[in-house]
């Protein structure tokens, strides 16, 4: 009989990390059941992309979103220990370090189903942030840990994960897989360019959603002011996640530009290929503009994706308009050559889907 596995979902950045396991997965013969947990619910920031990426149709939605943390993690530890009672599965994967990772981990490992985190060991250093702790938490308890990056491996390792029960591997990063899979599709598919009136203009890629500077007055204040400055020469595309419009609207903040709505991954795949650079703080974002050759000035305090800084693709900004603005004159004048290895052969997919199997 094959092995029968469960993966969750829950946020935009994890249907994008799921689409290439998953498709692995079919290929060796797992059989797998996808659970969403409702985290993220607009059309466009769930639905569009299993449509796009062509991401099996989850077998459960618990709509569990909008809540505190405690509550939804809490609600959705509950709502999954049913389904795992019920499906009794033979590994759980769990992808990154959203509230949905965790109750993942956790409730799997509550009934003794050996866990996978898929984008293990990375730090931020930061116990603020709500991703540390999933992360941190998320390691701990699962039987497979697939590391993105050197520096994955090594925190890991710092942490004392060599002396528990944990196999440890290196894998690549499977949002790499995913730039290199969906590339030819969205140039076929996505009209975003045109939609927008891209094609002549030099504009600026922006995202903004993390906690730390949503829910600091200042911090997005000065984030928006960098922004209001920098449209003034620049076209700013700011695909705006709800959690910020909605905090941008409560708070009366001026955007000087118009942001646009969530966008699928084949538009962003394409928007990131024409800009000029990037400025977010996304941790998938950071990375999708190394792929794609771009400077990403990241509007965070520190960054997981360190490798990228070391090798000077990114630099960290914070959320201080006079810095955004200084680190935006200096990429403008800095040519680098992106062709080298940080993330794996693009392969990272197979390779966990092949160690599941063989779990
Ligand atoms: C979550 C993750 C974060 C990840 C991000 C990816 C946690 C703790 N945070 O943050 O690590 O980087 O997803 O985007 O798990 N909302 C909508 N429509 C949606 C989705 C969300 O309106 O489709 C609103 C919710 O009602 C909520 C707010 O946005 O009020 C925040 O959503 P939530 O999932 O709690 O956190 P994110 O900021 O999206
Ligand atoms: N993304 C997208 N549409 C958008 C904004 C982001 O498809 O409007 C993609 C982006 O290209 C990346 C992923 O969503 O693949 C990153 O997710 P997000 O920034 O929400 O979360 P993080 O990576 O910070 O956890």
């Amino acid at each position: 009989m094959s092995k029968k596995i469960i993966t969750i979902v829950g946020a935009r950045p994890q249907f994008i990390k799921a689409a290439t396991v998953s498709r692995e997965l079919q290929k060796v013969g797992v059989n797998e059941q996808i659970i969403h947990t409702g985290q993220h619910f607009d059309d466009n920031m769930s639905d569009i992309f299993f449509r796009q990426m062509e991401i099996p149709k989850p077998a459960y939605n618990l709509d569990i979103n909008s809540l505190s943390h405690g509550a939804m993690t809490g609600r959705m530890l509950e709502q999954l220990e049913i389904v795992f009672q019920k499906e009794n599965p033979d590994m759980v994967i769990v992808y990154g370090d959203t509230n949905s990772t965790l109750a993942g981990a956790l409730a799997a490992q509550k009934l003794h189903i050996p866990v996978a985190h898929v984008e293990a060991g990375l730090r931020s250093y930061n116990m603020n942030m709500p991703e540390e702790t999933n992360r941190i938490l998320t390691d701990r308890i699962s039987s497979i840990l697939f590391c993105p990056t050197d520096k994955a491996v090594q925190n890991l390792e710092q942490e004392g994960f060599k002396s528990i029960p944990t196999k440890i591997i290196k894998s690549g990063d499977v949002m790499q897989d995913a730039a290199l899979f969906y590339k030819e599709k969205a140039k076929l598919f996505s009209t975003v360019i045109n939609d927008f009136n891209l094609s002549n203009r030099s504009y600026i890629l922006c995202t903004i959603h993390r906690q730390e500077n949503t829910d600091d007055n200042n911090r997005l204040s000065q984030i928006i002011m960098a922004l209001n400055e920098l449209s003034k020469n620049y076209t700013i595309v700011l695909p705006l996640h709800p959690r910020t419009r909605k905090i941008i609207a409560e708070q009366k903040i001026k955007l000087d530009f118009s942001p646009i709505e969530p966008v699928g991954y084949f538009d962003m795949i394409e928007l990131l290929q024409h800009c000029s650079f990037v400025v977010t703080d996304s941790g998938g974002l950071q990375k999708e503009a190394f792929f794609f050759g771009k400077f990403c000035l990241t509007t965070r305090d520190e960054t997981e994706w360190v490798e990228l800084v070391e090798n000077g693709f990114n630099v960290i900004v914070g959320a201080i308009h006079n810095r955004i603005i200084e680190e935006t004159h200096k990429i403008q004048n800095t040519t680098k050559n992106f062709n080298i290895n940080l993330y794996g052969n693009g392969k990272a997919s197979r390779l966990i889907a092949e160690e599941i199997l063989k779990f």
